[in-house]
């Protein structure tokens, strides 16, 4: 018997309508369902939207719109990708729906339990477009290396004990050599790890537009708690014994961008150490369409009449 395959594009950002390098990497990871349920394997390919953080709210917000309506119309754009494209997704995910606030919730409350999760303050750089917290050290004339604003964040914040995992996570490399593709993205992240990991702030109190912390009502999370545990909740997490969770998890494959590399191969693994779950088998993370050397493009034409 061959083994089950689980393959994720990233859940997209609804701050703005889908463009092609979306779509480039929507269909790569097609083509791998399509191949391994020819090749006879039982797969769930998952794709979605991530609508939740300080992005989505401040794009609401200049639309002019509240939050969940700006939301439903800009997911079902991303939605309508599938008939577009004739993709093969088992499932289409929304950090809005209920089953992932559910899941989000405990796989933090999972982590706190296990001592991993402390109360604090952050008072920091923050870029709004990356969704990412920098040291002072990583800024480049002023702004992010990715180019992104940034903005001083100070606020009471919820922390996850990152500096506890570096030894795990460099074991975990070590023993696992095809964890992270291709080999010169492994080789980045192994250095960057090497490098140290402070603790990260993962909540924010200072606006309300994401899931709530539990206990605590003052914070949400910080958005890439709440986006990485889509990958399982679509299984079914927190219910462990969910038929797909057995079947699926960590038979995962997360093809990614090499923009949210970090995220997946730092953090993800991280989180799920700390809750006491196993870390997937495999991202691959590719690179980026340029148009002028910009990433972000968009599809114009007859089925984008916003452009
Ligand atoms: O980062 N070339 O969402 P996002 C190639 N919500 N691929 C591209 C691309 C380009 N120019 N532009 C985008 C997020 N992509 C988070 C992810 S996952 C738990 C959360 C693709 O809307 C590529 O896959 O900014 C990239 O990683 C992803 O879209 C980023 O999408
Ligand atoms: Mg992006």
């Amino acid at each position: 018997m061959k083994p089950p395959f689980y393959i994720t594009t990233p859940i997209y950002y609804v701050n703005d309508v889908p463009h092609i390098g979306h779509a480039y990497t929507t269909i790569a990871s097609d083509m791998m369902a399509r191949f391994a349920r020819m090749e006879g394997r039982e797969v769930l390919f998952l794709t979605g939207t991530d609508e939740h953080g300080q992005k989505i709210q401040k794009a609401a917000q200049a639309g002019g719109t509240d939050p969940k309506a700006f939301v439903d119309q800009v997911s079902e754009r991303f939605r309508q990708l599938t008939p577009l494209f004739h993709l093969s997704n088992d499932q289409f995910i929304r950090t809005t729906e209920e089953r992932h606030i559910q899941s989000a919730q405990a796989l933090w409350a999972k982590m706190k339990e296990r001592g991993f999760i402390y109360k604090g303050g952050y008072a920091g750089w923050y870029a709004v477009r990356d969704e990412a917290f920098y040291a002072e050290s990583e800024l480049i004339n002023g702004k992010a290396p990715t180019g992104a604003d940034v903005e001083w964040v100070e606020e009471p914040s919820y922390f996850f004990k990152l500096s506890s995992f570096q030894e795990p996570l460099l074991a975990f490399y070590r023993d696992n050599p095809h964890f992270i593709g291709p080999e010169t993205r492994r080789n980045e992240v192994i250095r960057f790890v090497e490098g140290g990991l402070n603790d990260l702030s993962i909540s924010r109190s200072s606006f309300k537009w994401g899931v709530p912390v539990p206990d605590d009502p003052d914070h949400v999370m910080y958005v890439w708690v709440d986006a990485l545990a889509n990958y399982i909740t679509a299984l079914g997490y927190p219910d462990e014994n969910a038929a797909d969770f057995k079947k699926f998890w960590p038979e995962a494959l997360h093809i990614i961008g090499k923009d949210i590399l970090r995220f997946h191969a730092i953090y993800w693994p991280a989180f799920l150490m700390a809750a006491g779950l196993t870390p997937p088998k495999r991202l691959y993370a590719h690179g980026w369409w340029t148009n002028e050397g910009q990433k972000n493009l968009k599809i114009c034409g007859q089925y984008n009449r916003s452009c």
